[in-house]
C-alpha cells in the first residue's frame, strides 16, 4: 500500500483504505479497483491524494497507530463537539472523552509506538483531522514520557480540544488562500482565548484543557501568544501540544500553502528545539516519527529511485528500500531491496512524488 496524489493514480489500481465524505458516509470501500470515471469523480470532489495498492506497493504494509474505526469516530466526536459550539448548543464532553479513552487504550497496546500519522485530510474537515493527529501525537509523547492513564486522558482531551476557539473565527479568514493581513492574523490569535472562554465554562472539563487552549501558541523563548509565557511558564501539556499542533500543521497540505515532507518537519523541530519548543520534549516526540513511512518513494544520492518498504526503527534516516528505476529512469524488471543500515555509501537524497 501506498499514498498517492490523485493525478499520479491510474485505472487498475486497487484502492487500500477505505475513503468517507465528511458527513461520515462511505464514498468507496478499500479493495475496489480503480476506474477513470471513479478518478475524475476525486477530482471534482477536491480529494488530492488516497491509497492505493499496485504493482511497486502491494506487499508494502502500511499500518496506522490507531484504527481506522477509532480514527473515524473521533473525528465524528470532535467535529460534532465543534458543531454544537458553533450553533450555540453547550459542549457535550462525554464523546470526546470517550475517543481518548479508546486511543488511549490502543496506543498503550502497541510496544512500538512508531507513528505513521499519513492520514488524509480534506480543506473542509482539516480541522477535525487535525484535532485528532494533535491528540496521537501527544498522547504518544506523553506515554514516551512515562505519564499514567490520568494524566494521558487531561492532555489527550486538551490535545483534541486546543483548536475550538476557531469555531468562533470567520471561515473566509480561517481558510484564506495567501498570506494574511495584520488585521486578519490579530483575528486569527484571539482563537486561543476565545477556546479558553469556551472551555472554562464546562463543568465536565479539568482546567487544564481549557488551559491548553490558552497557551498552545505560547513559544518556549516567550515568542508567542497571547500571553508570551517563557519555558516552565507554559504548563508541560501545552508544551507538548505546541509541537504536535506545529508538526502536523506543516506536514499537511492547506489552501494557503503546501506541506513540507516528514523529514523536513523532523528538522525544523531539532532547529526549533530550546528557541519556540523544549528540546526535551522534541527529542520525545521525533523518537516516535516515521521519517520515510512505508510506501514513500524517495530519490537516492546515485539517482536511483526506490519505494520504502520497511523502516528500521534505530535508525530512522535509513530504512529498506526496494530499487525500482535506474539512474537513466529504467524500471527494473527485478527490484532488489537494500537495508540502508547495510549499506554505507547509498543515501536518501530527497522524497519523490512518485518513480
Ligand atoms: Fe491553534
Amino acid at each position: 500500500m501506498r499514498k498517492i496524489l490523485v493525478h499520479k493514480v491510474k485505472e487498475g489500481m486497487v484502492l487500500a483504505r477505505t475513503l468517507h465524505s465528511n458527513d461520515g458516509n462511505t464514498l468507496l470501500n478499500s479493495g475496489i479497483i480503480l476506474k477513470n470515471s471513479y478518478i475524475m469523480k476525486f477530482k471534482d470532489l477536491g480529494i488530492r491524494e488516497l491509497y492505493v495498492e499496485d504493482e511497486i506497493s502491494h506487499d508494502i504494509v502500511l499500518n496506522d497507530i490507531i484504527s481506522e474505526e477509532t480514527r473515524f469516530e473521533a473525528r465524528i466526536n470532535i467535529k460534532n463537539a465543534m458543531d454544537s459550539i458553533r450553533y450555540g448548543s453547550s459542549l457535550d464532553v462525554m464523546p470526546v472523552r470517550n475517543s481518548v479513552c479508546k486511543m488511549i487504550d490502543e496506543l498503550m497496546d502497541v510496544s512500538d509506538t512508531i507513528v505513521n500519522l499519513q492520514d488524509i485530510k480534506s480543506n473542509d474537515q482539516y480541522t477535525f483531522s487535525h484535532s485528532v493527529n494533535v491528540c496521537v501525537l501527544s498522547l504518544i509523547t506523553g506515554i514516551s514520557m512515562k505519564y499514567d492513564e490520568e494524566k494521558l486522558r487531561e492532555l489527550g482531551i486538551g490535545a483534541m480540544l486546543h483548536d475550538v476557539g476557531k469555531t468562533k473565527i470567520p471561515s473566509e479568514i480561517l481558510n484564506k488562500p495567501g498570506s494574511l493581513t495584520e488585521e486578519e492574523f490579530e483575528i486569527i490569535k484571539k482563537h486561543t482565548s476565545y477556546g479558553y472562554g469556551l472551555l472554562k465554562k464546562s463543568t465536565e472539563l479539568s482546567t487544564y484543557a481549557s488551559y491548553i487552549a490558552l497557551t498552545h501558541h505560547e513559544r518556549f523563548d516567550g515568542g508567542g501568544y497571547p500571553l508570551g509565557l517563557k519555558g516552565e511558564e507554559i504548563h508541560e501539556f501545552a508544551r507538548i501540544v505546541s509541537i504536535a499542533d506545529v508538526y502536523d500543521a506543516i506536514t499537511s497540505d492547506r489552501v494557503y500553502k503546501r506541506r513540507v515532507n516528514i523529514n523536513e518537519a523532523v528538522e525544523y523541530l531539532i532547529g526549533m528545539g530550546d528557541h519556540q519548543f523544549d528540546y526535551n520534549i522534541v527529542r520525545n516526540f521525533i523518537e516516535h516519527v516515521t521519517i520515510y513511512p512505508p510506501g514513500t518513494c524517495v530519490l537516492l544520492n546515485d539517482g536511483e529511485k526506490a519505494i520504502v518498504v520497511d523502516v528500521n526503527k534505530r535508525y530512522p534516516n535509513r530504512p529498506i528500500i526496494r530499487i525500482l528505476a535506474d539512474r537513466e529512469g529504467q524500471m527494473s524488471k527485478e527490484p532488489v531491496e537494500i537495508d540502508l543500515t547495510k549499506n554505507n555509501t547509498l543515501l536518501i537524497s530527497e522524497i519523490i512524488e512518485d518513480i
